[in-house]
């Protein structure tokens, strides 16, 4: 029995199959390399070059791999983007991730681990986020993945497909071996390590007047393989033969934008320049998850749940490839 890995040369797909490989998990991927990268699979993982809305090429490798379950990473994943240009992320993310659940279901699989996003809650009514928290996203991006989430659901009582979308709070930091490249990069930990490597001039800060304790936003960061970790373990418990659920992914601890930049100054010892501009439409001041369910469904322990450590693997991950490029 093989894994389907969707978005696996991306950055959390590519930590993911790593983790599950080292566990022992045969695995293939399939990504179309729009926004990932070659190199982040290993030459010896199956490696599917194409769109998971190719219903013919889905197919195909689940019988010649024996597939009895998927892990669906891939898609389109900018606010912004998805903003200006809905249609990219309702074909990419939707009209696509139907063909492919529908291949899935008619080859046989009936299992999948969704990444879904605390996107699909949009602005927070109460702190922390738990999963019962009404979903009503502020943006296109995060509308795909509620739209994904309701399709799960509906094939679940049709077709018997059992899945666990999982609402990532942010990911970030880095195995030894795979890391954060995004391009553009939008994400806040990236963008302050570019500024201390001089790779960029500053940071942006968006806004020093929301609620918080020092005017910033409040975000809650995982650790990349920290989720990698609660990917296999939805796959256990769905292996197990439970029922279909929504598990958010964070450490339900925030951390300012502020907070982050000083660590961030602390782990590289370098100076990192900021620049205050005025709010972005649509942040809201505080992103915060209830992660109990994860712990108690799952039996998920996240192992580098604190700022330093996650910083300081994204710092060793991004200095070594500031060396090669
Ligand atoms: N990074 C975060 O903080 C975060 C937070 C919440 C949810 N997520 C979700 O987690 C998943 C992975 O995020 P990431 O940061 O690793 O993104 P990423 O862009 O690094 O990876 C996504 C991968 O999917 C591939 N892809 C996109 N559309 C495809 C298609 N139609 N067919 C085949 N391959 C396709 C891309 O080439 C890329 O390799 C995404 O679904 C994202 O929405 C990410």
């Amino acid at each position: 029995m093989a894994i389907l890995i969707t978005g696996g040369a991306g950055y959390i797909g590519s930590v993911t199959t790593e983790l599950l490989r080292g566990r022992g998990e045969q695995v293939v991927v399939l990504d179309n390399l729009s926004r990932g990268y070659r190199d982040a699979v290993a030459p010896e993982v199956p490696f599917y070059q194409g769109n998971i809305g190719d219903r013919e090429l889905v197919t195909r490798i689940v019988e010649e791999h024996d597939i009895d379950a998927c892990v669906h990473f891939a898609a389109l994943a900018y606010v912004g983007e998805s903003v200006t240009q809905p249609d990219l992320y309702y074909e990419n993310n939707v009209a696509q991730g139907v063909q492919l659940l529908t291949a899935l279901v008619s080859a046989g699989v009936r299992r999948v681990v969704f990444s879904s996003t605390c996107a699909t809650y949009g602005e927070p009514q109460q702190i922390p986020i738990d999963e019962t928290h009404p979903q009503m996203p502020a943006n296109p991006y995060g509308w795909s993945k509620l739209f994904v989430e309701r399709i799960l659901a509906d094939y679940d009582r049709a077709y018997d497909l059992k899945f666990v979308a999982l609402r990532y709070f942010n990911a970030a930091g880095a195995s030894p071996s795979r890391g954060e490249r995004h391009e553009p990069e939008t994400h806040l930990i990236p963008l302050v390590l570019q500024a201390a490597l001089k790779e960029i001039d500053h940071v942006t800060v968006f806004g020093n007047d929301y609620p918080t304790h020092d005017g910033t936003c409040v975000r809650d960061y995982i650790h990349v393989s920290d989720l990698g970790d609660a990917h296999a373990l939805a796959l256990k418990y769905l292996r197990a033969g439970n029922p279909s659920t929504a598990i958010n992914l964070g450490n339900g601890q925030g951390y300012s934008v502020l907070e982050v930049i000083e660590t961030a100054r602390e782990v590289t010892g370098r100076e990192i320049a900021v620049e205050m501009q005025g709010r972005r439409a649509g942040d809201p001041s505080h992103l915060v998850a209830d992660s109990s369910k994860a712990r108690s469904v799952l039996d998920w322990q996240p192992q580098h749940a604190d700022l330093t450590t996650i910083i300081s693997s994204a710092w060793e991950w991004h200095a070594k490839k500031g060396l090669l490029t």
